[in-house]
């Protein structure tokens, strides 16, 4: 059996690029082998700290990311939802961890050389260590695999370090820890910017017309994507005439991802039309695709008290789940108790 864990911190809205390039996947995931999978959705509100946060809003974004989780097709009966820091067994290991971390292996994380940019002096301990707190988030589980996206992937090979010298050490080299398998979806599409098809669509990007927010009703999404970047030339055909053309491409991989389709059949059928018919044709299937979520998102965000009922049986469920790991951790690492 698969044990499947993969988590999204509460920051701002979510976006395009997150329901195609992530959660699409862990519904996929739920749904798979005959639903036999056993899959945990977190939402990471202790990694959402480590950069400046409003205490007025944090509550709410955690549970506006639960949300999209459930309008996506997270089904909370099958999968277990769960706030991160309703589980304090995650900041536990995760100091453990935190001893036994060579600061070399931190220094490699190139995501954090990205978010402190030149102020490295000011960011927070806590944006350092942030891929041990990741760590500890798997391997309190003992998850199996992680569906990721590529700029998570060094920090799961982080994760699977840790798991194998905390094994060495303490474990006589046996098994303890579960090396974590990333899992990169085959399905799973990287957005880009529809305003720069070189920079993903972000939700942290300062302006709103460069990303379709998963809270976008059908008028801004028309809107969006009608004034989305492109270019002189008519629809590519192939991939060839793709070669240079990043916004052209973005909107043909979301075209495709989003009907289901290969980005080839897209082309066979838009090649060599005016893009403005074109994108005509994606608003159309984006405002298709997108409006069962976003109606399903306000429903859930307009009564908390079932959103904070679906995240307190995950976390009782999560706690259950990640205490005998840290009970046996704490074993092997020969503390009094
Ligand atoms: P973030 O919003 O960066 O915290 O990412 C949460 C999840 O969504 C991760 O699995 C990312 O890989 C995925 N994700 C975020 N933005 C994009 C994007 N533009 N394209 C594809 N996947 C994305
Ligand atoms: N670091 C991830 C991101 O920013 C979020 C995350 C935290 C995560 N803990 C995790 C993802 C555990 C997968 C598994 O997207």
């Amino acid at each position: 059996m698969k044990r499947i864990l993969s988590c999204m911190q509460p920051t701002n809205r979510l976006q395009l690029g997150n329901y195609l390039g992530a959660l699409r996947n862990w519904v996929a995931l739920q749904d798979e082998e005959g639903g036999k999978n056993e899959c945990l959705y977190g939402v990471v509100d202790l990694h959402a700290i480590t950069v400046p946060h409003n205490p007025l809003a944090l509550a709410q974004a955690t549970r506006e990311t639960a949300a999209a989780y459930i309008a996506a097709g997270v089904d909370p009966k099958r999968s277990y939802i769960f706030v991160q820091s309703s589980v304090p067994a995650h900041c536990q290991l995760s100091w453990l961890f935190t001893t036994q971390t060579p600061m070399g292996w931190l220094n490699r994380m190139t995501q954090f050389k990205d978010k402190a940019g030149k102020n490295k002096e000011k960011a927070s301990v806590g944006l350092y260590s942030y891929p041990i707190l990741m760590a500890a988030d798997i391997l309190i589980y003992k998850a199996t695999h992680v569906p990721v996206g590529e700029d998570q992937k060094q920090h799961l090979e982080l994760a699977r370090d840790i798991a194998g010298s905390f094994n060495e050490k303490f474990n006589s080299g046996k098994e303890f820890f579960i090396p974590p398998e990333p899992y990169i979806m085959g399905t799973a599409t990287r957005v880009m910017s529809l305003r720069d098809g070189t920079q993903k669509m972000s939700k942290s990007a300062e302006s709103d017309m460069t990303r379709i927010n998963l809270t976008d009703d059908a008028d801004t999404i028309a809107n969006k994507i009608k004034k989305a970047k492109t270019d002189a030339g008519v629809v590519p055909h192939n991939d060839g005439e793709c070669e240079g053309r990043p916004e052209a491409a973005n909107l043909i991989g979301i075209y495709a991802a989003l009907a289901d389709q290969t980005k080839e059949q897209v082309m066979q059928e838009y090649g060599g039309q005016q893009f403005s018919g074109f994108k005509s044709a994606l608003v159309d299937l984006s405002v298709a695709k997108l409006s069962p979520i976003t109606s399903r998102m306000s429903e859930l965000m307009s009564d908390s008290a079932e959103i904070d009922a679906i995240l307190k049986a995950g976390a009782e469920k999560a706690n259950e789940l990640a205490k005998p790991t840290l009970e046996e951790t704490i074993k092997l690492m020969g503390f009094w108790s």
